[in-house]
């Protein structure tokens, strides 16, 4: 742990040439406790970032009132080009995306529309200095071991050796502490929200909401009153006041859960809160101020709707300032008979078993399977063959009658069993089955499947399937 008396006073520098903003940016921060210096040209800004200690840059892209923002480009290139490890924050114009997106993939760390929100910049400015003092301590020690990790972090509930995992543990505990958002991609069942509840636990409003939403879940017009609540009388069904999740979350973290299924209308009215940190609460005029830790949690590919058009790109920059991603079982095997003896451990518990323990020739046997549902697949299998088995040391046989059990009784209803396959990994399959039934023939397999042959392409192209 750090001392902590008398922390640093960090110093900013607002590098833009409009007075007037520089001089309510400079008043805000030191309100804030920061001190700011003032550069009005980028010659000015290189020469500061150089000569003094600079801790963070305010960067306005529209610098010297030029309207393409590519002067304010070129700055920030230049001042990663000669400190790469100094947070840049970009501030842009409402709406221009396209350019806020282009200094993001330039190294900034973070950027703010104007006209800016006091809460959102604070926020912003306090969790780039914070991702700074983080990355500064990852650079200097090696790589953690799962000892060392929990020695210092709390990840009782999460078992794993296998090294992508404990990278995965490293990144969570080291931005716990901060207010980064952080999203958490992987396969169904791969242990997103276990992760999401971790990181909640190791950060500083532990003692405060972990409010989890399924924004899968949620029909679009009941977005707003979900999220932001209502007052009574606010529409015909609105019999009482309801408060929604953010104001549940306040002070708190919020875990949106399944965020690539958020319906695109619902997306800009999510990206406002995230990006003003207000809200208007529905059937109320009054505008809220929310202090809230983002965490979200997809098992699809955000970029891929990005590009046809179906996620926004400015919302994935609001979620993924810190991006994690969680490898399926079948790519971190040694961990398979770790996690079937912590769950055989923890059934021993609840069932009076104590003497529960996997088999040697079960061990080899289940680090052989694919295991398309991962871990929460796993678990289920265990549970079964735990309950079918009066045995102590489970073997090969008693673990497939429970799989073979899982997969009959998906036969009953012609699909494969929860949590074994994923809506993508079913609609490969089934693209593959009529391919072979229909012997290549697209037209006829696009009328089967009831796409249109551009859809059907699309799809090949999607999974990597050459007719
Ligand atoms: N590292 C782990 N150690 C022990 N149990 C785990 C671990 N990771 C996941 N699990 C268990 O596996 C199951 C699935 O985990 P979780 O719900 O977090 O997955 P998910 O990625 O959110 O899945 P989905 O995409 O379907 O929502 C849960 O029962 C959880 O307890
Ligand atoms: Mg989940």
């Amino acid at each position: 742990m750090p001392a902590t008396t008398n922390p640093p006073v960090h110093t900013i520098l607002l590098a833009d040439d409009d007075y007037s903003v520089t001089t309510s940016l400079a008043l805000l921060l030191k309100q804030a406790g920061y001190a700011s210096l003032v550069a009005p040209n980028p010659r000015e800004a290189l020469h500061k970032t150089a000569q003094e200690k600079i801790a963070l840059v305010l960067l306005d892209m529209n610098f010297s009132r030029q309207t393409t923002g590519a002067e304010g480009l070129t700055l920030l290139k230049e001042i990663k080009k000669q400190q790469p490890q100094l947070p840049v924050i970009l501030m842009t114009a409402w709406g221009s995306i396209a350019l806020a997106v282009q200094g993001m993939q330039a190294g900034a760390s973070d950027f703010i529309t104007k006209p800016w929100s006091n809460e959102q910049l604070l926020h912003s400015v306090r969790t780039a200095l914070g991702l700074a003092v983080a990355n500064a301590s990852a650079k200097t020690s090696q790589r953690l071991s799962r000892e060392e990790l929990d020695a210092r972090y709390d990840f009782h509930a999460l078992a794993g050796h296998e090294q992508k995992f404990l990278r995965v543990l490293e990144i969570i505990g080291r931005v716990s502490a901060t207010d980064a958002s952080v999203l958490i991609t992987g396969e169904s069942g791969t242990g997103k929200e276990m992760i999401a509840e971790a990181l909640h636990r190791n950060s500083l409003r532990k003692d405060k909401p972990f409010i989890k939403v399924n924004l899968g879940g949620i029909p679009a017009t009941l977005f707003e009153s979900e999220m932001f609540g209502h007052v009574k009388g606010a529409f015909t069904d609105a019999r009482f006041d309801r408060k929604g999740r953010f104001e549940l979350a306040h002070g708190g973290t919020i875990f949106l859960d399944e965020v690539g299924d958020l319906d695109p209308s619902c997306q800009v009215k999510l990206l406002r809160v995230l990006q003003d940190r207000t809200y208007e609460v529905v059937g109320s005029s009054q505008t809220r101020a929310v202090d809230v830790r983002v965490i979200s949690a997809t098992n699809r590919n955000l970029a891929e709707l990005i590009e046809q058009g179906q996620f926004r790109e400015d919302l994935l920059y609001r979620l993924n300032l810190i991006a994690v991603h969680l490898p399926p079982l079948r790519e971190r095997r040694s961990d398979i008979p770790l996690l079937a003896e912590y769950f055989l451990q923890s059934l021993g518990k609840v069932y009076r078993r104590p003497a529960l323990a996997l088999g040697n020739s079960a061990r080899q046997w289940l680090q052989s399977l694919p295991w398309p549902g991962n871990i929460r697949q796993l678990k289920h299998v265990i549970e079964r063959t735990v309950l079918m088995s009066s045995k102590d040391a489970l073997e090969t046989e008693d673990f497939n009658l429970a799989l073979q059990m899982q997969q009959e009784e998906s036969g009953k209803d012609g699909l494969p069993a929860v949590g074994s396959m994923t809506l993508d990994d079913m609609e490969r399959a089934m693209i593959e089955k009529a391919l072979r039934f229909y012997e290549g023939n697209i037209t006829k397999v696009a009328e089967a499947l009831g796409l249109s042959r551009a859809a059907l392409y699309r799809r090949f192209e999607k999974f990597g399937i050459t007719p």
